[in-house]
């Protein structure tokens, strides 16, 4: 109610002939995060080059924000505006800077009002300021004409923190990278960096006190045999700090414990439980090897590593991990039996909390509050600590309701490491669906709670697990868009997020993260399928749902480019083809490239069969298999007949491969879509046909194919390997592709 009241004065102080009212944004203002109030109007105002800067007496840091503004637009339009600030206030062809010293304003508030006579920024602090640069910024055109669109803008964020996380640990980035990956959150007005320093593969800050932390640590041998790794400098570290902080961000360390803690304990063994050595990990995953909690000399290491931490960083939180932290060598290990016994612990998960409760004691005595994932909810939660939901929205809730505050970053809406598009010709990640409209339609403040307990939501964070993004280009074609999505559900109003509106000026915002040049991902032409036997002819529908873009296709087996054919209107194939097809943004970006194969057939037989049994027939083959070539069919274990297809379940064996042979009954002519969702390889043949094979290793990968079939029986020949042996086998196929039909007894046969 507050903003509106004072928006209205605010206006109605100005000429308002030409503003007209809007809750849409017009083509020119495209702002994102969408501020909370925007008034229109039209008409543009032309900053010369000359262009005064002002700002009244008391606003801090104007040498800053100055630097900033200007160097900002140098780099987006290559005009150089004077680094000077005017003594008195100009006329017009001005950009002023005015404090308001209301204490009814945010810290983050700001109002920004572009009209005739000028640019007006106000706010009562630094960060109003900075976030009304970045406003200005999105309004400037990317050309060398200062043209900015009338606009009076009133703007706050909705939640306090607006987090990104990126994890140095898994692969190791650049100081430059850092400070761009911080640019790119300023830009947005995100303001929380929660940087991920210590893991089982890697650590990656330098600790005066305990070198070999970085010495050892910091580096791993990769299984071929090459040596990878780096750290930070406690120099870059405080180097990398102030660049945030001029760009109002706080940085938040982590610092991994008890578990994810395999690089410290290569360097300092004695700090296991278990005797012996260590190496830093080279692989992913979650391992046994974690910090003794029954020896004093663990909590003596942590908390002196702890006091050089917090002298680098002026957080009020540090991260402290807790997550994923096995009880194995604390179950089996005499001294944490010991300390469980002393301290009246009733099982390992109160070993751990007592190891947080322990940690957040120490860093309270020195000011500073902690941060853990929310496996600290586990055996009881540290007093004062603040929980960050990971696994789902559940531990938040359950922390908001205990009264502790909380960061929201599900799973399912907040890791960025997830695929965000069609796996099948997306780079490899760690597995996962979040797609920009998910993240976009995330609501961090759960309907669980009530009002009370709604205030203990803080915001909400993006994840950014390095496992499989080697590149800082690939964390960026990971993070953008996604990150402008998140930006939005963090700082606007809840009733102003609108995904087609977002969408469109998102649009807008390609050019602009290319005039960055940072990397972004560009949705590829969707298919249908992406293997497909015909017989006379097919059509083949593309379209791209996410971005305003040239569709460019060839059919020579040659990749597009922009002197490609333009789609238009579905193709038609008539012979056995290989369709290339790949998005062409305005910006410049392009998307990955599809290839959709059109295989022509003659019509499949239908086999008679006179007598038939229900379900499938298959092999069990003994052996680890890690591709279908592999598969030897001499070894027999087992053999049967199956209902569904879906390994046995009585398989001693880890590792295996089966093979099922039979007959599918189609009951009515139609084209088919089989699909095939599995962790380890998966082959389907129909009619001597391969339709699907899914040789994807690390990841869910999605495969599909589609074949006519006329009524009868066809011979279908499926083979499946088991090498992972965490692996949810999920190998569903064979639907209809519009409405689904289950593949079960009553259409298998042998
Ligand atoms: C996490 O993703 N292990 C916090
Ligand atoms: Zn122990």
């Amino acid at each position: 109610m507050r903003t509106s009241i004072l928006f209205l004065l605010l206006v109605s102080a100005q000429v308002m002939n030409s503003f007209t009212s809007t809750a849409q944004t017009s083509n020119s203002v495209n702002i994102i995060p969408k501020p909370s109030r925007i008034i229109n109007a039209k008409g543009s105002l032309l900053l010369k080059e000359d262009v005064k800067i002002f700002f009244s007496n008391e606003v801090e840091g104007k040498e800053i924000l100055l630097s900033y503004l200007c160097d900002q637009i140098n780099q987006l339009t290559g005009v150089e505006i004077p680094k000077k600030i005017t003594g008195k206030l100009p006329a017009s062809n001005k950009i002023i800077f005015k404090k308001v010293n209301d204490n009814n304003w945010g810290e983050e508030e700001y109002s920004l009002i572009v009209d005739v006579t000028g640019v007006l920024i106000e706010a009562k602090s630094g960060k109003g300021f900075f976030y009304g640069i970045q406003s200005l910024l999105q309004l400037v055109p990317l050309n060398t004409e200062l043209k900015i669109p009338y606009v009076k803008i009133l703007d706050e964020p909705r939640y306090p923190y607006r987090g990104m996380h990126l994890d140095v640990c898994r692969h190791f980035f650049s100081v430059d990278f850092i400070k761009k990956y911080i640019d790119l959150m300023a830009m947005y007005k995100m303001n929380t960096f929660h940087w991920h320093l210590t893991e089982d593969q890697g650590w990656r800050i330098e600790i005066k006190k305990y070198p070999k932390l970085t010495e050892i640590g910091a580096w791993r041998i990769e299984k071929d045999g090459s040596k990878y790794g780096g750290f930070y400098t406690q120099d870059q570290i405080k180097e990398i700090v102030k660049y945030a902080s001029e760009r109002f961000i706080t940085v938040i360390p982590e610092i991994e414990l008890p578990g994810h803690s395999v690089a410290a304990l290569a360097a300092y063994p004695e700090l296991a439980c278990n005797q012996g050595t260590f190496e830093v990990e080279n692989e992913w995953g979650v391992f046994d090897d974690v910090y003794c909690a029954g020896k004093e000399t663990t909590f003596e290491f942590l908390q002196n590593v702890l006091l050089e931490v917090i002298e680098l960083f002026p957080s009020k939180y540090i991260h402290i991990g807790g997550d994923e932290c096995p009880k194995a060598s604390w179950e089996k290990c005499p001294l944490c039996q010991k300390r469980m016994k002393e301290e009246g612990l009733k099982d390992e998960h109160e070993l751990q909390s007592y190891f947080i409760q322990r940690m957040e004691k120490f860093l309270l005595t020195k000011d500073r509050k902690i941060i853990g994932w929310d496996e600290i909810l586990e055996g009881g939660l540290a007093p004062e600590a603040t929980v960050m939901s990971w696994r789902g929205t559940a531990g938040g809730i359950q922390a908001a309701k205990q009264k502790h505050d909380v960061i929201m970053t599900p799973g399912s809406h907040c890791y960025f490491d997830h695929y965000q598009d069609d796996n099948y010709i997306e780079p490899t990640a760690i597995g996962g669906f979040t797609s920009l409209q998910k993240v976009y339609e995330f609501e961090p403040t759960p309907s669980e709670l009530n009002e009370d307990e709604a205030k203990y939501i803080l915001g909400a964070q993006a994840n950014v697990w390095t496992e499989y993004m080697n590149t800082s280009d690939r964390v960026e074609y990971m993070l953008v868009p996604r990150i402008c999505a998140l930006a939005e559900v963090v700082w606007s109003p809840k009733g102003q997020r609108n995904w087609n509106d977002f969408k469109d000026r998102m649009n807008h915002h390609y050019e602009l993260l290319h005039k960055h040049e940072i990397n972004s991902f560009i949705q590829a032409p969707h298919g249908g399928v992406n293997k497909n036997f015909f017989f006379d002819q097919m059509e083949m529908p593309l379209e791209v749902k996410l971005q305003d873009a040239e569709i460019r296709y060839t059919l020579d087996g040659s990749n597009p480019d922009v002197n490609s054919k333009i789609y238009t209107k579905p193709l038609v194939i008539e012979n056995t083809t290989t369709i290339k097809t790949q998005t062409f943004h305005e910006s410049g970006l392009k998307s990955k490239i599809r290839t959709i194969e059109c295989v022509k057939i003659s019509p499949l037989v239908s086999d008679t069969i006179s007598e038939l049994s229900e379900g499938l027939k298959y092999k069990i083959i003994k052996g680890k298999f890690s591709n279908l070539d592999e598969v030897t069919y001499d070894e027999v274990m087992q053999c049967g007949v199956l209902d569904k297809i879906k390994f046995p379940k009585d398989i001693e064996e880890e590792y295996y491969a089966m093979e099922i042979t039979g007959y599918l009954k189609i009951d009515k002519k139609a084209t088919y879509t089989f699909f095939n969702y599995a962790v380890d390889p998966v082959q389907i043949s129909i009619g001597g046909h391969v339709i699907i094979s899914n040789e994807g290793l690390n990841a869910r990968q999605e495969r599909r194919g589609r074949i006519h079939l006329d009524e009868g029986m066809y011979p279908v020949r499926i083979v499946m390997v088991k090498n992972t042996p965490y692996a949810n086998q999920q190998v569903s196929w064979c639907s209809n592709y519009f409405d689904q039909i289950p593949i079960n007894s009553e259409n298998l046969f042998h």
